[in-house]
């Protein structure tokens, strides 16, 4: 990203790159999470659970990539030790529930994790909105998905 860009933009480019820090963790946690329970889920229903939670881990495998690239852009560097995402994200490790044919503590631990992504991206374009507007567009189009995944799991009910 240009000097210029940079130099005239009305936020603290430190305090960007680090909470998009976080949330590039995050994502890593929930693409696992989410790719994870699609392997284990058993049970009756387990073709179309495990296509949803597919789908998700998909988007958020993407949202990990376009979040590190924007941080490489602002000069910054993701978290490279995998040992340090946790530590490092929002929040910790979104645990899919033990019974793997629990589909109701499947859908609830998706809607917990989709409701902390979605307050992690309304904050950073919160933060960005007028001020920093290549972030800002990223944390609204992140936004958006992170409202669908929440949607779709909600419907799931
Ligand atoms: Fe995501
Ligand atoms: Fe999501």
């Amino acid at each position: 990203m240009g000097e210029r860009f940079r130099k005239t933009s009305g936020v603290d480019l430190k305090e960007i790159i680090a909470d998009l820090n976080k949330a590039y963790c995050d994502e890593w946690l929930a693409f696992y999470a989410y790719s994870y329970a699609a392997q284990a889920v058993s049970g009756s229903a387990y073709e179309d659970m495990q296509e949803f939670l597919e789908k998700i881990a998909k988007d958020e495998l993407e949202h990990q990539s376009e979040v590190a690239d924007m941080i490489i852009k602002l000069g910054g560097k993701p978290t490279v030790n995998f040992n340090d995402i946790e530590k490092n994200a929002n929040a910790p490790f979104p645990m899919p529930p033990k019974k793997t044919d629990d589909y109701e503590g499947i859908i609830e631990f998706v809607l917990a994790a989709e409701g902390g992504a979605i307050e992690v991206y309304r904050k950073i374009a919160k933060k960005t909105l007028g001020k920093e507007d290549v972030v800002y567009q990223l944390a609204a189009h992140i936004l958006g998905e992170e409202v669908q995944h929440e949607e779709m799991f909600e419907n799931l009910k």
